[in-house]
């Protein structure tokens, strides 16, 4: 099945809303979808396929104190993604998560990370996959007193300093 990723557009929200309801526990009204759209458009990614909106990824660029050390860095976070169910184990999740690091990059974002429940044993599969590395177990972290777990990625740039704004 050939499928295309592409930058989200605000036509696509009700699609990526569908979708997020229908893979994920965590749902969001649709001004969240835009507000992160409106922070990074390049890092809010669909994978469509003739046309029809079938995955989709939004992060944000976050600063905060390095996973990898003591400096404040530009960090990725992969806020939420999904496939939908019948189109999964094709690629389509990676191939979305590593157009998302890219974006984030170029946002000069210089690691990772994201929040996965310890029982979504697919998700954090993909991501170790993708060299992500379990950092900490968020005990609770979910509104069901699930854990979740912290994963993140180094950017395979070195930090520099003017990189970070
Ligand atoms: C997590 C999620 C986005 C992954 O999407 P996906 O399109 O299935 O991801 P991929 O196809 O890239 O990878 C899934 C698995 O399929 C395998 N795969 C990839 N291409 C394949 C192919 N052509 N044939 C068979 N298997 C394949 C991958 O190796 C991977 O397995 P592994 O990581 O155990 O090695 C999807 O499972 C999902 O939407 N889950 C519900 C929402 C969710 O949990 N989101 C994450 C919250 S943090």
């Amino acid at each position: 099945m050939s499928y295309e990723v592409r930058q989200f557009e605000p036509s696509d929200i009700n699609s990526v809303v569908t979708i997020n309801r229908t893979c994920l526990p965590e749902n969001y009204p649709e001004q969240f979808f835009m507000g992160l759209h409106y922070h990074a458009p390049k890092a809010f990614l669909v994978a469509t396929i003739e046309e029809s909106v079938i995955g989709y990824i939004m992060c944000r660029i976050e600063r905060g104190i390095s996973n990898y050390g003591r400096l404040p860095v530009k960090k990725g976070h992969i806020v939420s993604v999904a496939v939908m169910p019948e189109l999964r184990e094709q690629g389509i999740g990676t191939k979305l998560i590593v157009t998302a690091l890219e974006e984030m990059s170029n946002y000069g974002a210089t690691e990772y990370f994201l929040e996965v429940r310890k029982s979504n044993s697919e998700a954090v599969s993909v991501y170790e996959t993708l060299c992500f590395d379990i950092k900490k177990v968020l005990r609770g972290y979910y509104r069901d007193g699930e854990d979740a777990y912290l994963m993140s990625k180094k950017g395979s740039e070195e930090v520099e300093d003017s990189a970070i704004e």
